[in-house]
């Protein structure tokens, strides 16, 4: 019989979430000076363990201070201090929920006015079209240069686990440096970390082993990978299949299955490869035939905004629901759902022809409620997307101004 979301789930590690609902990943933008978290991320993550989701999932925290995605992005080294990190992880994991930091490095992804170091598996830039510029020319990595990420990984993942969150989710997806490896568009390697997708896989599951071997056996675990890069020649649906196959021999307690890249953002219910995705619920059929291979229990995220269709990815033999843009809009709407209640998600986003400026003001309208959330008020649904946009603009400004000074200390 399928579980209902509300039921609770036990992880491999034993670690049981009180129910199927997780809130996925959104990367915040808003780290205090020192790229440490503060008042507004521990209010942001009480309100949502107070909303009622089972699993909540950090924004992207960079594991390298010199390769950071935003510049409000968290950096968790081997140096930060702790304490601002013990408080976050206590504000997440009130009400019974349990509180995942998610950990990046993002290779290419970075924009040039970041500043920083910028490596991936080739010296291939990010193909964006006419806004190609804005992205940085990466450097090839050396092997020193992917065993000092794979340490940096493992430190992080330890000092994660010492602040008291429950577990890790290594961000193998939407193009990021994981994702770059498992890409062969990116990765064009010719040594034992590019080629065959085992070689492409590597980077991945040497980073898994290496956490493994740096935490206890109930620290939580997880991979958030793509279904597919939704680009032709890239990383498909059977690659992710057969990384999964891998994963299930390294006591990998979740899989998030997501999809698409910067330059195809399947993540945002658009692809590049012309693919048409689900109108909601965008990587069901995907996630399920994952879960068909999988000995962890999987979750699917991208495009789930009505409890209907959250039951149907249940039924469909996916043990988790993973919500974002929905919970930055009803922070409770868990605890809306448990109580019969079925608010009508919606906001107004631009219908521009530039989708790379419609996307940037996409996910500029959610950062705006996330600010709001952190600032102790309420999301508006009305938020303009230009609006959003231009403040966005202007704050983003404001923030590399602070962190290149911070670099530079
Ligand atoms: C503002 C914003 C920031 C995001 N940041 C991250 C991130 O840091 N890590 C990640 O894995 N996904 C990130 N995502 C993608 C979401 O986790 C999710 O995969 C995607 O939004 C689709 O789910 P949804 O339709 O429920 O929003 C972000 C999405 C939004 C809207």
């Amino acid at each position: 019989m399928t579980p209902g979301i509300f039921e609770r789930l036990t992880l491999p590690n034993g670690s049981i979430l009180p129910n199927r609902i997780a809130k996925a990943a959104m990367e915040e933008d808003m780290a205090e000076r020192g790229q440490v978290p503060g008042n507004a991320l521990f209010e942001l993550y009480r309100r949502w363990a107070a909303g009622g989701a089972g699993l909540l999932i950090s924004g992207n925290v960079m594991i390298d201070r010199h390769a950071v995605v935003a510049p409000g992005a968290v950096v968790l080294e081997r140096d930060t201090p702790l304490l601002p990190f013990e408080r976050w992880a206590e504000a997440g994991k009130q009400n019974g929920a349990r509180f995942w930091l998610q950990l990046n490095h993002p290779g290419r992804a970075i924009q040039v006015d970041m500043g920083g170091r910028v490596l991936a598996p080739s010296a291939i830039p990010l193909n964006m079209g006419k806004r190609s510029k804005m992205f940085a020319q990466p450097k090839a990595m050396a092997e020193t240069e992917i065993g000092e990420v794979v340490s940096r990984f493992a430190e992080a993942a330890k000092r994660a686990q010492q602040a008291g969150f429950d577990g890790i989710e290594l961000h193998a997806a939407h193009g990021y440096l994981f994702s770059q490896f498992l890409s062969p568009l990116a990765n064009q390697r010719t040594d034992s970390w590019g080629g065959p997708l085992e070689n492409r896989a590597r980077l991945l599951l040497d980073v898994v082993r290496a956490v493994r071997a740096a935490v206890k056996p109930a620290f939580g675990l997880g991979v958030k990978l793509n279904s597919a890069d939704f680009q032709r020649g890239g990383f498909d649906a059977a690659d992710a299949q057969q990384v999964v196959r891998w994963l299930n021999a390294l006591a990998v307690d979740l899989v998030e299955v997501s999809g698409g890249t910067y330059e195809s953002p399947a993540m945002q219910g658009r692809t590049a490869d012309q693919r048409t995705l689900a109108r909601e619920a965008y990587f069901l059929e995907f996630a399920r035939d994952i879960a068909a291979v999988a000995s962890m229990p999987v979750m699917t995220t991208g495009g789930i905004r009505r409890r209907e269709v959250a039951d149907s990815v249940l039924a469909a033999g996916v043990s988790l629901v993973g919500v974002a843009t929905a919970l930055a809009l009803v922070p409770d709407l868990p605890t809306c759902w448990r109580n019969g209640e079925s608010p009508v998600i919606q906001q107004r986003g631009p219908n521009w022809k530039d989708k790379l400026m419609a996307s940037a003001a996409t996910l500029a309208q959610v950062r705006r409620q996330l600010d709001r959330i952190g600032q102790g008020r309420d999301p508006v649904t009305d938020s303009s997307p230009q609006w959003a946009l231009l403040s966005d603009r202007v704050r983003r400004w404001r923030l590399i101004f602070r962190y290149r000074s911070w670099l530079r200390q």
